[in-house]
């Protein structure tokens, strides 16, 4: 039903999604999407509003869980397990597969303890000296340590949307995640701010499978080397994004690269 291009080097599977199909009561959002998600690459998922990338997004690390109508079919794998198996500990598997969203969404509490908490309640630290350094290391590795590193206790919501979206970024890096979910995290960001968070994106890349949706191709170009083109909750094409933005297979994909739809 998709489209792959065939000139895909092999890559071990961080995530995989095995005919996914996702209902919002009978309406169904998503229809058997397969999709392997690499730890090598930055997988761009694009389409015009509404096709379900979002909803497609949630699945991977259950988030459709909290939306009471939601029910997904088909199976996602992580390293090989069933995540949707009865004996999967859901807090757990969200500090592996972390998120970030669309409007920066701090805790209300200090810059510290918005990166402190998720490695407090995994365990992750013993004692403080311990706790600072995953701070730190979070911070430095989101790229926000220099900014912030003189007032940890203030506020993480007196901070920019482009500060706050970089503390959620740190947010996620604190617990050790293998793979960080990106649901337009730059739509509510003026362009240095998207620009740093674009360069912090290249800069993971390798060390997280990562996964990001946005509405604009010229971001997906740059920060992706896998694209997936969804459309009316199908996934219609996947490959390099090189090739889908240069090369698309299907004329859909053809239409909304074009700008005719979307
Ligand atoms: N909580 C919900 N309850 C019912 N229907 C929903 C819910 N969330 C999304 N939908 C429906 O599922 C479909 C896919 O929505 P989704 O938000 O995944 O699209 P999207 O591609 O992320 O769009 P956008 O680009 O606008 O963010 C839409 O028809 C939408 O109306
Ligand atoms: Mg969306």
């Amino acid at each position: 039903m998709t489209v792959v291009h065939d000139n895909l080097e092999k890559t071990e599977a961080k995530m995989s999604a095995e005919a996914v199909s996702v209902f919002y009561g009978d309406k169904k959002a998503i229809n058997e999407v397969s999709i392997d998600i690499p730890t090598e690459y930055v997988t761009a998922f694009i389409g015009p509003s509404g096709c379900g990338k979002s909803t497609f997004l949630r699945t991977l690390n259950r988030m459709n869980d909290t939306i009471p109508s939601a029910r997904v079919e088909g199976c996602i794998k992580l390293d090989g397990d069933d995540i949707y198996a009865s004996g999967m500990d859901v807090v757990q598997l969200r500090a592996r597969v972390g998120m970030v969203f669309q409007k920066p969404n701090p805790f209300p509490k200090s810059i510290y303890e918005n990166i402190a908490y998720g490695p407090k309640i995994h365990g992750l630290a013993e004692g403080k000296d311990e706790l600072d350094a995953i701070v730190e290391r979070s911070l430095k590795r989101a790229g926000l340590w220099e900014e912030v590193k003189d007032r940890l206790q203030d506020s993480g919501t007196a901070l920019s949307g482009g500060q706050q979206q970089r503390l959620c970024i740190a947010r996620a890096i604190a617990v050790d995640p293998e793979v960080i979910l990106m649901d337009e995290p730059c739509s509510a960001l003026d362009p240095i701010a998207t620009a740093k968070i674009e360069e912090l994106i290249a800069e993971l890349n390798g060390r997280y499978a990562i996964v990001i949706v946005t509405h604009s191709m010229q971001q997906a170009a740059r920060v992706s080397q896998r694209t997936a083109f969804f459309h009316l909750g199908k996934m219609v094409e996947y490959g390099r994004t090189s090739d889908i933005f240069t090369n698309p297979l299907e004329q859909r994909t053809q239409d909304y690269i074009t700008g005719r739809y979307g």
